[in-house]
């Protein structure tokens, strides 16, 4: 049995990987989270499996993590476990520093402890910053984050590097783009489905909607990652995952409002951005992982209508 630990297992992409993960029986699959930004409905459809166990867990005490590390001999870490609500750290910027960062580094340090040599690490393109045009491949510098979760995510990556190099950790940073699908916990099209739900006459959006970016398909991600390890040359390898083109914030109103079909106004608070930290557009350069075969099955616009008819069904 290969015993694999899931970090911030409750989560949205967490659960969809779990779901992978679980196609194998040779995989038993310890999933840790500590609730704070999710329940358990997503990893309830898991609770019946024998090769499933959910423990909650905080992910910034060590001590808690220790008990988890003695009990399962893994061979393998995903840590996905991190603020992802990042607009929220403006006004304290501590959460990103305790959850986007601490658990890195205590994750780091049981792997160096109990002595796991494979780790996979849920990375981003907010620890860019603002680019302009560049397109950023995976050895674009001087990387600049101006937001507190980019920074936390950017201090991981470092870290990480440092204990592959000492401890010999086969490690795998893969800097994600947005991510959406079934059971998102968070986002922009979360968030707009929401707000129609508090008020179906007039969807308020941030910014001048003009932000653009690539939108994901979390099950294309998923398949990104396994090519990415599978085709990881060196002790630390690093992977820009994006999809193919590009979508704006205004298209993505319209079709979450053309899909609720209630004719609700969609109006702009204005400004280029939604928040501070947020970044309006930006673009990968995404030539290393087109060069281990992997492709998207959807792009931007079909992940988007996929992902709001789910989360209508889901929210509404
Ligand atoms: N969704 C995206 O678009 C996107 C983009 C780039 C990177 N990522 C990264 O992917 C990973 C998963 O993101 P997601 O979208 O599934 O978000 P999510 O919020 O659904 O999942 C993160 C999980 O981590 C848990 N968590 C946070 N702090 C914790 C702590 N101190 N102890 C234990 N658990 C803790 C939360 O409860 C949550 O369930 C995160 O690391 C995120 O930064 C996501």
């Amino acid at each position: 049995m290969k015993y694999i630990l899931v970090t911030g297992g409750a989560g949205f992409i967490a659960s969809h990987f779990i779901e992978h993960l679980l196609q194998f029986p040779k995989n038993f699959v310890v999933a840790v989270d500590n609730l704070s930004m999710c329940d358990e409905k997503n990893i309830l459809k898991f609770t019946n499996n024998s090769n499933f166990v959910f423990h909650k867990v905080e992910l910034t005490n060590q001590h808690e993590l220790v008990q988890i590390f003695e009990q399962y001999k893994f061979t393998r870490v995903y840590h996905l476990a991190a603020n992802s609500d990042i607009s929220r750290s403006f006004t304290n910027p501590t959460i990103d520093y305790s959850n986007t960062f601490n658990t890195t580094w205590n994750i780091l340090e049981l792997l160096r402890i109990y002595d796991v040599k494979e780790f996979i690490f849920a990375s981003t393109s907010a620890i860019f910053g603002e680019v302009g045009d560049h397109i950023i491949d995976e050895s674009f510098g001087p990387i600049l984050p101006i937001s507190h979760y980019g920074a936390g995510k950017l201090a991981s990556e470092a870290f990480i590097s440092s204990f592959a190099y000492n401890y010999d950790i086969d490690s795998l940073i893969v800097r994600f783009p947005n991510v959406i699908g079934e059971y998102s916990t968070h986002g922009v099209i979360f968030d707009f489905i929401n707000k129609l739900k508090d008020n179906p006459n007039e969807l308020v959006v941030l910014g001048n909607g003009k932000q653009e970016k690539s939108y994901l398909y979390v099950k294309d991600l998923i398949s990104a990652i396994e090519y990415a390890w599978k085709f990881k040359t060196d002790k630390i390898d690093i992977f820009n995952i994006g999809g193919i083109d590009t979508i704006s914030v205004s298209e993505i109103a319209q079709i979450v409002v053309d899909n609720i079909g209630l004719g609700s106004q969609i109006s702009y608070t204005g400004g280029d951005r939604g928040w501070k930290g947020d970044v309006p557009k930006f673009s990968y350069d995404i030539k290393k992982i087109l060069g281990t075969k992997w492709t998207p099955k959807l792009n931007s616009r079909e992940a988007v209508d996929l992902t709001v008819k789910s989360l209508i069904k889901e929210i509404w």
